[in-house]
């Protein structure tokens, strides 16, 4: 009798435990993206200003537009002054009252506080309640470290690009959101980093990087009134994806910030798509082995393709 009691209570335990962990999946699926109020993102942020860097393409654009349209001047940061000053154009025709700044910095040749240290001086002369940490560079394609396109060089800007902006930016930024206790810090990791990806160690470790340094500072500003939230996208539509038709799955980057701002409030940390957390939540529900073999074979598969069109272009030149 005492026997069958300590089943049942354990099948019991079990169920309600499968029962926690599917709902969990349905609110991170369905929460920020159909079911939560929207939030006021100005009064979140308390200042009219909004950092975007690597804002001349992709995402990063997407998101300077996105917040433009929802009433906040811009400051756009990125390597290329003739770039900045079309989006800034684009901007401008857009959104005739928001007030847009350029700032031309390569964060690849950009190593020591000295180098940041002009801009972190023409930021905090603005009033910044958002900071959009987007600048970042991955691989040509899936490659094993030491074989990597670019070598040496390319593994030290990755390195850098995708860890040193978003530290030293949101350091530096973080004063004045305090001192008004409130803001909004968006840091862009990516869904490569939710597991160790073979074949891509350093994009996959860098937005690592990302997503612990996110969590860890929402640990130290909880009581700061600053909200700080990592997005950890799929594949979306740009340069660096390489995909130039949208889909169901694979946004283009306009639909992508469109969704991704507004789950700012709402949820500390998604992907920023609704399709995209779909694949996110079926994945980490997939056992470990089959998740690494189905992201072995995508990224071998890619390599062997890029490989190939390498080869086919060597051989037309
Ligand atoms: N696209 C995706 O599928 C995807 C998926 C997951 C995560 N993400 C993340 O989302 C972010 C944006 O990606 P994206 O696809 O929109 O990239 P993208 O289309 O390649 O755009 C990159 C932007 O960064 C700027 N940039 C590149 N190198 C720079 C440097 N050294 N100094 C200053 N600016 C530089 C570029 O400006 P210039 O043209 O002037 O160089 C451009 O504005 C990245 O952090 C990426 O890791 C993207």
């Amino acid at each position: 009798m005492a026997c069958q009691c300590l089943v049942n209570a354990a099948g019991y335990t079990f169920l309600a435990l499968v029962g926690y962990k599917l709902l969990s999946v349905f609110i991170r699926i369905l929460g920020p993206y159909l079911l939560f109020p929207g939030v006021d993102l100005k009064n979140k942020a308390k200042g009219g200003w909004a950092v975007v860097t690597g804002a001349t393409d992709g995402i990063g654009k997407a998101y300077a537009f996105e917040l433009a349209r929802r009433g906040f001047n811009i400051v756009l940061v990125s390597r290329t002054q003739s770039k900045l000053n079309d989006v800034k154009k684009e901007l401008n025709e857009k959104f005739s009252n928001t007030e847009v700044r350029t700032f031309a910095f390569d964060f690849a040749r950009s190593m020591t506080r000295q180098d940041y240290q002009p801009m972190i001086d023409e930021l905090n002369k603005l009033e910044v309640g958002v900071l959009v940490n987007n600048v970042g560079m991955s691989y040509d394609y899936p490659e094993s470290l030491h074989k990597m396109e670019g070598g040496l060089d390319r593994v030290t800007d990755i390195t850098v690009i995708n860890t040193l902006p978003v530290t030293l930016l949101t350091a530096a930024l973080l004063p004045q959101m305090v001192d008004r206790h409130a803001g909004i810090v968006v840091n862009l990791s990516s869904a490569s980093a939710n597991y160790p990806m073979a074949l891509w160690a350093v994009y996959s470790s860098t937005k690592k990087y990302v997503q612990w340094l996110s969590e860890i500072l929402r640990r130290e500003y909880a009581n700061k009134g600053i909200t700080i939230q990592t997005i950890s996208p799929m594949l979306v539509c740009s340069n660096m994806s390489k995909v130039k038709r949208s889909s169901f799955f694979t946004p283009n980057a306009t639909s992508f910030a469109r969704s991704a701002v507004s789950t700012i409030g709402k949820t500390d940390d998604t992907s920023g798509y609704m399709s995209h957390q779909i694949q996110v939540e079926i994945m980490g529900l997939l056992p470990s082995f089959v998740r690494d073999y189905l992201i072995n074979s995508m990224s071998t598969g890619t390599r062997a393709a890029a490989l190939k069109k390498k080869a086919r272009e060597a051989k037309n030149e």
